[in-house]
């Protein structure tokens, strides 16, 4: 078979490209740990309330600067067990469940954007660097009261 040279010369650019992209997502998944949330932790969503830690919804200093906070999404309010305030710099492990349907968890300004699944804790992490308001959101639709679904987090300078 006789291939044009311009033809031999995409073929060589196109599978050059597909393996500087999979190199990239490669590197971007093992090497830096960039993988999706994962959901390994499960619970009874009828049960959250009898379930620990999310018995006790809140925020819990656990180190130098480092809080887990635990909160319980329901149609239409995240119970936070009472105000999220932190200073400024503090690293803050959110863990998170839905009693009922499927949420969202969003704060804008931040990388911090996941789903709340019933029957599942999802968890992530996030240094708030800078003082401010932060409006953790829901932005997956959940009912009559989804656009009023929100609560606030304070970091004090
Ligand atoms: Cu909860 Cu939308």
């Amino acid at each position: 078979m006789h291939l044009h040279k311009f033809e031999k010369l995409w073929l060589i650019v196109g599978s050059g490209a597909l393996v500087v992209f999979l190199l990239i997502i490669g590197i971007n998944a093992f090497a830096m740990g960039h993988t999706p949330p994962s959901d390994n932790s499960t619970l009874d969503p009828k049960q959250v309330d009898q379930t620990a830690p999310f018995d006790q919804p809140g925020l819990k200093k656990i180190g130098e600067n480092e809080y887990e906070a635990v909160i319980v999404a329901q149609a239409f309010t995240f119970n936070t067990g009472g105000d999220l305030k932190i200073p400024k710099g503090a690293k803050v492990h959110f863990k998170v469940t839905s009693k009922d349907v499927v949420h969202g968890f969003q704060i804008p300004k931040t990388n911090v954007n996941m789903m709340i699944t019933p029957g599942h804790v999802n968890t992530l992490t996030h240094t708030f660097n800078e003082a401010g308001n932060y409006l953790i959101l829901c932005n997956e639709y959940c009912g009559v009261g989804h656009q009023a679904m929100g609560v606030t987090i304070e970091v004090t300078p």
